[in-house]
């Protein structure tokens, strides 16, 4: 193991958590942070080594957070292999690992959460209504104990650091956000906790929706600027695969999630389809060389 994997340090409880990062504080580190649901795969260990160029003290947090997850949703199936997690971490160099349980996270009595507001009532919002006060009210919690200089999020989930960055400028939390790219599979299948839940066959299917982002932005580097064309031609290739159910794909403006009908150099395409059981997100940004 790489020596670094020595120096992870785990705890659970909020008062040891406080207590290593003042220290750290204290001998002078700047505190970088990603937040987690754990199940690690190199699109999250991206994270921390990006977190590692801005700060000399990385916290990694691993929490599924059952305030985001609908009802008829995967909280309970959500994997949580910690320890493999945590061998993860090790390696790649987290310093302190922050793993809370429910209780310790919400403790009975909790009355107060955060509205994300306009930019979740479409899309992910619209399907998974209260997912992101859900997010924005547990990020907000991290953001309070762990008071970290930066955070990074990973671009794959678009909508999500959309509304993280507008709660940070809205509600003025004194940290910056930094926003990297997405980990692929070399065939094109944005890493995901979620694709653990793949059979082969589903697996298969899934490259549909990077292949359908794909269409549209060679379309888009092509000269095609029309929203609702691009769209279309995106679509054409999700209904390819039958066993693709797709709950959107649109172009958008990657800040405020509006439909943009004349895209642009930097607009979001966005897309989220069903394969089987399993629930799928992906973008793409256009016109860009680092478009993942
Ligand atoms: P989770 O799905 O575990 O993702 C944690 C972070 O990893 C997010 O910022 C996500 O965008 C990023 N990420 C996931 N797949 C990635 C990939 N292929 N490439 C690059 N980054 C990737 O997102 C959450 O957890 C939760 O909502 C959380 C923010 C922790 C709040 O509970």
């Amino acid at each position: 193991m790489p020596p670094t994997a020595t120096k992870l340090r785990r705890v659970s409880a909020i008062d040891d958590l406080r207590a290593a990062i003042s220290q750290a504080r204290g001998d002078g580190a700047r505190i970088g942070f990603v937040p987690t649901m754990g199940a690690l795969h190199q699109g999250h260990l991206s994270l921390v080594d990006r977190a590692r160029e801005e700060s000399e003290f990385v916290v990694m947090s691993i929490f599924v957070n059952p305030l985001q997850f609908g009802p008829k949703e995967d909280f309970s199936r959500y994997p949580r292999p910690i320890d493999e997690d945590e061998r993860l971490a090790a390696e790649a160099g987290v310093d302190l690992l922050f793993t809370p349980s429910v209780d310790a996270m919400y403790p009975e009595g909790r009355t107060v959460s955060v509205v994300a507001g306009e930019i979740a009532t479409q899309w992910e919002g619209a399907v998974r209504p209260g997912h992101f006060d859900g997010v924005l009210t547990v990020v907000a919690k991290l953001f309070n104990l762990v008071q970290p200089d930066v955070a990074v999020f990973g671009r794959k989930d678009l909508q999500q650091s959309a509304i993280v960055k507008a709660m940070v400028r809205d509600l003025d939390f004194p940290l910056a956000i930094v926003v990297a790219p997405t980990v692929r599979e070399s065939d094109g299948l944005a890493l995901s906790s979620r694709n653990r839940y793949l059979s082969e066959s589903d697996r298969a299917d899934a490259l549909v929706l990077s292949k359908a982002l794909k269409a549209a932005s060679s379309a888009f580097d092509s000269g095609e600027r029309n929203g609702a064309k691009l769209e279309e031609i995106g679509k054409k290739v999700l209904d390819s695969v039958k066993r693709a159910e797709a709950d959107y794909f649109a172009v958008v403006n990657r800040d405020t999630f509006q439909r943009e009908p004349e895209a642009r150099k930097g607009s979001a395409v966005i897309v989220a389809a069903r394969i089987g059981t399993t629930r799928l997100i992906d973008n793409i940004i256009l016109g860009e060389n680092d478009s993942n």
